[in-house]
This record gives C-alpha cells, sequence and structure tokens, in this order.
C-alpha cells in the first residue's frame, strides 16, 4: 500500500510518497518554503505542486499545524488565521486530484514513531512532543491516540509554553543549549505532573541535534526518547493516516 504524505509546517512544506506497510520513504522527500501569507490558496498551490512533482495520483496523507476535526482545521498558531473553519479537506482534495486525510502535524509524527519508530512496542501512556516553529504534541493510551490535544499551549510563566520552548524560540532569543534546554526541562516536568505518562518521544526539526539537549533533561521521572524517524515522521504519519484515520 503506497500513499503521498505531505506535512505543512510553519517554514516549510515537506512530502514523498511512502511504503504504508514498511513505514519507509519511497522516494527522496521535496520541500517548498511555506509561502507568505501562508493563506489556504497559497497552500494549497504548493500541495498541487508538490503532488504532480511526483506523478503522483492516489490517496494523500496531509499534515496541518493546528487543530483537524472531520477535516475542518479549527486553528492555525503558526499560519494565516483565514484557515480557521476551512474545509480543508475539500480544498485539499482539489489540490491533490485524489482522496486526502488532513490530521494535525504532531498526531501524525506520534502515528507513525508509535508504529514504526521509538514508540514501538510501548504501552501505557505515551506523550510525543515535537519542537519546532511551534510545540506539537500527541498523546497516547495503550497505543490509541487523543487527538488535538495542544498541549504545546499549555501556560508556562504566563506565557504560552510554544513561545518559550519551541525551537523557534531558542533560535529567536539566541538561547545556549543549556538554558534552551532548562526551559524545556521545566515544560516537560509540568506535562509529566499534568499526565504522568510511562514515556516521553521528543522530535521535530531539533531532534536531529537530540545528543546536544536531550542529555541535559533532569528531574524528569519518565525516559525521554528521541524520535527514531527525525524529521520524516510528519510524512510517514500522514501517509499511514490515509489507512487507519477517519481525518
Ligand atoms: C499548533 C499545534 C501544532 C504545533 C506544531 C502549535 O502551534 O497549535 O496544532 O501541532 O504547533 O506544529
Amino acid at each position: 500500500m503506497h500513499a503521498l504524505g505531505i506535512d505543512i509546517g510553519g517554514t516549510g512544506i515537506k512530502a514523498a510518497p511512502v511504503d504504508v506497510a514498511a513505514g519507509k520513504l519511497l522516494a527522496d522527500r521535496k520541500k517548498i518554503d511555506t509561502p507568505r501569507p501562508a493563506v489556504p490558496d497559497a497552500i494549497a498551490e504548493v500541495v498541487h505542486e508538490l503532488t504532480t512533482s511526483f506523478g503522483w495520483s492516489g490517496p494523500a496523507g496531509i499534515t496541518f499545524p493546528g487543530v483537524v476535526t472531520s477535516g475542518v482545521t479549527r486553528t492555525a498558531a503558526n499560519l494565516d488565521k483565514a484557515w480557521i473553519g476551512k474545509d480543508a479537506r475539500e480544498l485539499l482534495t482539489k489540490a491533490v486530484g485524489g482522496p486526502v486525510t488532513v490530521l494535525n502535524d504532531a498526531d501524525a509524527a506520534g502515528i507513525a514513531e508509535m508504529k514504526f519508530g521509538a514508540g514501538v512496542g510501548e504501552h501505557g501512556t505515551v506523550l510525543m512532543l515535537t519542537f519546532g516553529t511551534g510545540i506539537g504534541s500527541a498523546l497516547f493510551i495503550n497505543s490509541t491516540l487523543v487527538p488535538n490535544t495542544e498541549f504545546g499551549h499549555i501556560e508556562l510563566r504566563g506565557h504560552d509554553a510554544e513561545k518559550r520552548a519551541s525551537e523557534h524560540a531558542k533560535e529567536l532569543h539566541d538561547l545556549s543549549w543549556e538554558k534552551w534546554a532548562g526551559r524545556v526541562q521545566e515544560y516537560i516536568q509540568h506535562m509529566e505532573a499534568l499526565l504522568s505518562p510511562d514515556l516521553f518521544i521528543v522530535g521535530g526539526g531539533i531532534s536531529k541535534q537530540s545528543a546536544k539537549w536531550v542529555p541535559l533533561l533532569t528531574g524528569i521521572r519518565a525516559p525521554i526518547v528521541p524520535a527514531a524517524l527525525l524529521n520524516d515522521a510528519g510524512i510517514v504519519g500522514a501517509a499511514m493516516a490515509t489507512l487507519s484515520f477517519a481525518g
């Protein structure tokens, strides 16, 4: 079973065809910068361009960096507000020219990690957190996803947590690894106090450099492991969702 995976992010839109049974990309992924303003039609055009660049006709799974219920995008913290209330499934089905499943980006990454990556064989409560333009979250209870958890917007020291501890915040405020890891640690401790997960999986672009910051995180009971699929998790999970997710 093959499906196209497309990962819409705050800075880039990435795509590749995926062997869904193996969790592997079938071709090198392609990336196009997220257009600004990141309005629905401009993004749909990029989705169309990526689809045709692979000569793709068939099912596609598409991630979105916000809440998605029944194909409708409900929030857009890091994209244009015109997405709020938009029927993204309808818009993107036209752009792809085939059946489309739309789901939250962190949920997609989590689905891929649970099946093929750092979460394989893990039961109980697993919380995947992605650190990028924002902070995404995917919560699993005995391998079942609780979609759209949005834990990146928990309040920390009077601010949206992602404004303090995302990868973007590290860059924006030019934080050292130590300083940023301190903020991430405080955030994860807060999540642990609320949910007591058995495992944390940390992903997003910055998971490529996990050796620089994951060892700095202390005072957290549950193990913290970096995502195994790194930045491909969103693409793989999006493609997987075409089979299993009623998004
Ligand atoms: C959004 C989430 C998204 C996360 C990562 C947050 O700002 O609200 O839906 O998963 O960023 O992109």
